[in-house]
């Protein structure tokens, strides 16, 4: 570090202290978060992310799911393995969002055998959600929303979540809004 950079530093250092203020604030803003294998439950989170002016974040698979993997009707489809299995944890691609600039944090996928698939959990428990509105979200065929978040927010300690919800493929803006609404959000 040069001397100027030192003085800069310094000084913002001292600037914090002055008015009491973090050097970091946690932020207010809205992020929607979702896996979607076949495209359904990412259409409902971008409908989200329109309606409530929030940033967007794929959860995405470092490999992703062919429609073989996806067969459930095949025990030993990758899908089927990694549900039977609790402590399955399929690895992520690219960087996590910087969650510091959240106050609410949505979190959608689709139902897997009644629950969310073990890429959610792997999410979940590699952010962090301390002091944050936490609100799941799923697509399904036809399960309910039911218990399907529980060892999500299990495995996050220190959030606020609130009720999930199943949203349909078709959820419209006002649909959307309204449960906002419900919710506090906004
Ligand atoms: C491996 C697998 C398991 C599924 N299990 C269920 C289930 O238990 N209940 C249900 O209603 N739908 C189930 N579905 C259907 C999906 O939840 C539904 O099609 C969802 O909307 C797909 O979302 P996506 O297109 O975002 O991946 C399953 C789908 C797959 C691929």
């Amino acid at each position: 570090m040069n001397r100027r950079s030192f003085l800069f530093c310094l000084g913002a250092m001292s600037a914090c202290a002055m008015f009491n203020r973090p050097a970091l604030a946690a932020g207010n803003s809205i992020l929607v978060t979702y896996f979607s294998a076949t495209g359904t439950t990412k259409a409902v989170a971008e409908a989200m992310a329109r309606t409530f002016g929030a940033d967007l974040y794929a959860i995405t698979p470092e490999k992703a799911y062919t429609n073989a993997d996806l067969d459930w009707h095949d025990k030993t489809s990758r899908s089927s393995i990694e549900m039977a299995d609790g402590k399955s944890r399929p690895k992520l691609a690219g960087p996590l969002p910087d969650m510091g600039k959240y106050g609410t944090v949505f979190i959608g996928y689709p139902i897997w055998w009644g629950i969310a698939p073990r890429i959610v959990q792997t999410f979940v428990e590699q952010c962090d959600f301390k002091g944050k509105k936490v609100i799941p979200f799923c697509t399904s065929g036809s399960s309910p929303f039911a218990g399907s978040a529980d060892l999500l927010s299990a495995a996050a300690s220190g959030a606020e979540w609130l009720p999930g919800k199943r949203l349909d493929s078709r959820a419209g803006s006002e649909e959307l809004a309204a449960w906002a609404k419900e919710l506090g959000v906004k």
